[in-house]
């Protein structure tokens, strides 16, 4: 399918590496001009090149996310040199894993810097354009955990489920400029952080890989992890213009595991 988005331009962050440099490809090869924003100045430089393969262009640029004034900066810079920005894909994000009990204000200083304030100053900083062009797209990756909340991560669900409201309230506020505003909500995904986090469990409970993995899959329709691929194709198809009248909506993108 064309996702209909030749010469637009498309803002992506966590572009540098898995999700977001497969969704940097598939803007690519569908003719949109990529972006590319990342903590690490390589990752971004390279994927930046390769979405050049395509005949685009791109932009690169090494920033934090929680820091609101890299991203404003990224987001200035990119106005001047492609003159607009249609569509924003927000994918870093990254659980405490930390039992309520035991967790402590800067647990969930970090847990909410990163999964909330880091979503908030990506939407806010390509707000303007957008509203000045009288168009635009979002998609923020959230989680599962944001619908129905997850075992040991408290400050994480709270966050990912403050992004999907957030998202819903953007949408109603922001219709009237012909900007929309979505989620993708994964699960248990074959990207780096999900595999790390899979031998943390099998560390914490003196098990294997293996075994973690059979016993998460058990609550999947769909007996596989998700793969970054997955995950890419469906932010692409709701920040593209075949997705024009989808808005404030959260689609998990999950095999299954929550229905809801
Ligand atoms: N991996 C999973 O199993 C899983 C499950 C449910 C939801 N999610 C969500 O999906 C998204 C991607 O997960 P992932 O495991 O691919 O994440 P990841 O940790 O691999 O990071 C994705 C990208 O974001 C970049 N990044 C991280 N922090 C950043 C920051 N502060 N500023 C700029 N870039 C930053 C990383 O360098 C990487 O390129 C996250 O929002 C996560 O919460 C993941």
């Amino acid at each position: 399918m064309d996702l209909g988005v030749k010469n637009k331009t498309a803002f992506i962050t966590g572009g540098g590496e898995g999700i977001g440099e497969l969704a940097a490809m598939i803007m690519a090869q569908d003719g949109a001009n990529v972006v590319v924003a990342d903590r690490d100045q390589a990752a971004v430089e390279m994927v930046a090149d390769k979405v050049k393969e395509h005949g685009v262009n791109s932009l690169a640029f090494s920033l934090d996310v929680t820091k609101a004034d890299q991203v404003n900066e990224a987001v200035q810079k990119t106005v001047e040199e492609m003159g607009r920005i249609d569509m924003l894909i927000h994918i870093p994000g990254r659980g405490e894993r930390k039992p309520f009990a035991k967790s402590e204000r800067a647990d969930w200083d970090f847990a909410l810097d990163l999964n909330l304030f880091g979503v908030l100053n990506s939407a806010k900083a390509v707000l303007d354009q957008m509203i000045n062009q009288k168009s635009g797209s979002m998609a923020f990756t959230v989680s599962d955990a944001g619908k129905v909340g997850e075992l040991n991560n408290p400050i994480y669900s709270a966050a990912k489920g403050g992004v999907i409201a957030f998202s819903k309230s953007l949408a109603r506020e922001m219709g009237r400029y012909n900007i929309r505003a979505n989620c993708v909500a994964l699960s248990a995904m074959n990207t780096p952080g999900g595999l790390k986090l899979r031998q943390v469990f099998a560390d914490r409970y003196k098990s294997t890989v293996e075994s973690i993995e059979k016993k998460i899959l058990a609550n999947y329709a769909i007996r596989r992890f998700g793969e970054p691929q997955d995950a890419a194709n469906a932010l692409c198809f709701l920040v593209s213009e075949r997705a024009s009248w989808i808005t404030g909506q959260a689609l998990s993108v999950n095999g299954g595991f929550s229905m809801v």
